[in-house]
């Protein structure tokens, strides 16, 4: 298997733990080894395969209509049985969530905090977004911001599509572009995004971002004596460097050079914390296509995006991103508005469960499409996914052997519902991807 890593140099592998593997910088493809270590954990040859089991509902029922930043979404305007969308109920049923807008949950208490260092920074100049409609048209989540046609982005592997013109936004990027056609100089965005993704601690379908955007005219600039760029840069790095200390306290920090399609010169910034160099978010100065097309001719600005999770993660000693989405008490009892950087507590650890599966794979087979497969029948369960084993044999076929694992935040599985869950996976990694089980 070869797995797409973004690289923020392009000469050396950083795989951080919180890399998100479809992001927007250059990406390569880079092989992993496998373990052909055989596999220890139960295998499904100890599942109940009854009708009984075969004939659950595990799916959660999911209400159908909701209303999202004034626009009316029915579910069947998003889960459509056609070949050109791809979003499944699990992923219906995360819209209108909206965690960012909890003052109780760890990503509102950090969004609130960025919003205090920006009101303090700039005397609430910037106009702040946390409602706009995760459902954008392609134009706006890609072509506005000049990603590339031939992105691996735009894939319906990496995006959820609900028809062939429309998405659900992978990045709160997709907002610039119109925010700054309204006239919108000063602004932070704050939302959603949605990405087909594999299954382990840090990744999980749906996550949250903040956009951040300034424009500047050559009023702010001349007086510098700079060019316009490398002002903005300047100030950029000013900013990002004091909105770190604000939510980090006093760390060292490095800027990374990478690249994104709407932004030039493209920056990581990442800090030190806990004995790790952590990237902490991506930002530039804005393309001048974008400020063209947006009728700003005569300006600079810069952007950057960052992702509450990752940030929560480390700021709250968060261990699974899963944990986001927990409405168990013990979850949610920790964390009380304006209190950012209490450190969680787990309240207890309970056994995970590893279940393999190995197949024959044909060539449309993606670890993305089988986990959309794991997620649709565990749901939350599903811990990791794992390709512990591949091999091609002389004919010319390949043969996968992923390990599963599962564990509730929140109890202990019994043998019996893993049993069905695994049963359920193998079924449908049967019928929806067409591998053939081994
Ligand atoms: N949209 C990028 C992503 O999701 C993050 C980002 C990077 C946003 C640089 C920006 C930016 O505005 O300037 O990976």
């Amino acid at each position: 298997m070869a797995i797409s890593l973004a690289n923020p140099t392009f000469l050396f592998s950083k795989p951080s733990l919180f890399l998100r593997r479809h992001c927007f910088r250059r990406s390569f493809t880079l092989s992993i080894p496998f373990s052909s270590s055989a596999s220890s954990s139960s295998s499904l040859s100890s599942a109940v395969s009854t009708d009984k089991f075969r004939s659950q509902k595990w799916r959660q029922p999911v209400v159908s209509v909701l209303e999202l930043g004034g626009v009316k979404i029915v579910r069947q305007d998003v889960v459509k049985d056609d070949p050109t969308n791809n979003v499944p109920d699990s992923i219906f049923s995360k819209l209108g969530m909206q965690l960012h807008k909890r003052d109780q949950h760890p990503l509102g208490i950090l969004k609130n905090a960025i919003y205090d260092y920006f009101d303090t920074s700039y005397s609430n100049k910037f106009n702040k977004f946390d409602d706009l409609c995760p459902i954008v048209s392609v134009k706006e989540n890609f072509d506005d911001v000049l990603v590339p046609a031939d992105h691996v982005s735009r894939s319906y592997n990496d995006t959820y599509y609900i028809d062939s013109q429309t998405v659900l936004r992978c990045h709160t990027s997709a907002h610039q572009a119109e925010l700054l056609r309204s006239g919108y100089t000063h602004f932070l965005v704050t939302g959603d995004v949605y990405r087909r993704d594999s299954i382990d601690s840090t990744h999980y379908p749906v996550f949250h971002q903040m956009e951040g955007v300034r424009v500047f005219s050559p009023d702010d600039w001349e007086a510098s004596g700079m060019d316009a760029t490398s002002y903005a840069a300047g100030d950029l790095k000013k900013c990002l460097e004091g909105l770190a200390r604000h939510l980090f306290g006093a760390v060292e920090m490095r800027w990374v050079d990478t690249y994104f399609p709407f932004t030039n010169p493209s920056f990581e910034l990442e800090i030190y914390f806990q004995e790790k160099w952590l990237e902490v978010l991506g930002c530039g100065v804005t393309e001048q296509e974008i400020l063209r097309r947006s009728g700003k001719t005569n300006n600079v600005a810069w952007a950057f995006g960052l992702g509450l999770e990752r940030l929560a993660m480390v700021l709250f000693e968060i261990p699974d991103i899963r944990l986001f989405w927990s409405t168990d008490e013990r979850f949610t009892s920790q964390f009380s508005k304006g209190q950012l950087g209490v450190k969680f507590k787990p309240f207890s650890k309970y056994p995970p469960c590893y279940k393999d599966m190995s197949f024959w794979i044909n060539e449309s087979f993606t670890e993305n499409n089988l986990c959309e497969v794991v997620r649709g029948v565990a749901g939350d369960l599903a811990e990791e996914v794992r390709l512990i084993d591949n091999f091609t044999n002389k004919k010319g076929m390949t043969s996968h052997c992923y390990r599963i694992a599962y564990r509730s935040m929140e109890r202990s599985l019994t043998d019996e519902e893993i049993n069905e869950l695994q049963w359920n996976v193998r079924e449908q990694a049967q019928n929806k991807l067409n591998v053939v089980l081994r």
